[in-house]
């Protein structure tokens, strides 16, 4: 009989008493595989997701397309969808994307921009004035819808950059 190295004696047939036995190697191995495994998952799924995102961008331009539509359209030229529509004194989103260098932020950020908290909050962020007239018409937005929009913004800004230097012709 001989005593193992930490002055543990194992007798045959008596159980290991927990902490006192010898560690084995594949409980060192098993974390291992599995990260390998998680490494060669995630370079699948990055390659995946590259193709997702592409889609999802489209998707949330679509989106904040159709809110623009909804909501923003009674002010705001949104391109082709309302040409001749919107308020004249209102700028254009064409011209808000192409004629400003910080069109993003302002894209952002419209709901706390004169004259928006007066009619549209974001969910989680605001909520319109409880004093509105009641032509004013307010509405709140979920967050995603800021994303939306600001996805349409850029898909309105790089169409615009493939434009002859002239723009189209003005309607
Ligand atoms: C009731 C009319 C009205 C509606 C509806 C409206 N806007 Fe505006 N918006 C304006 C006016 C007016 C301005 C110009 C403000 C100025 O020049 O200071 C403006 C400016 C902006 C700007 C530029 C802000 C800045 O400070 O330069 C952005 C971005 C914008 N609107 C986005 C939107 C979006 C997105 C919607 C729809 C969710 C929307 N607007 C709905 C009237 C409106």
């Amino acid at each position: 009989m001989r005593a193992a190295f930490n002055g543990v004696v194992h007798l045959p047939g008596v159980p290991v008493l927990p902490g006192t036995e010898k560690s084995t190697r594949r409980a060192h191995r098993r974390p291992a595989v599995a990260l390998a495994l998680i490494a060669r998952l995630s370079v699948a799924l990055i390659g995946a997701s590259a193709a997702v995102t592409a889609v999802r961008a489209e998707g949330q331009a679509d989106n904040g397309q159709k809110l623009a539509e909804t909501h923003c359209s009674r002010c705001h030229v949104i391109g082709s969808f309302n040409p001749h529509g919107g308020i004249g004194s209102t700028p254009s989103f064409r011209l808000l994307v192409t004629a400003l260098a910080d069109w993003r932020e302002r894209f952002e950020t419209f709901y706390a921009r004169r004259p928006h908290p007066a009619f549209v909050a974001i969910e989680g962020i605001g909520r319109p004035r409880e004093d509105l007239p009641p032509n004013a018409h307010p509405v709140t937005l979920p967050k995603s819808a800021l994303d939306d929009l600001v996805a349409l913004a850029e898909r309105m800004n790089a169409a615009a950059a493939t434009m002859p230097p002239s723009g189209p012709a003005r309607k």
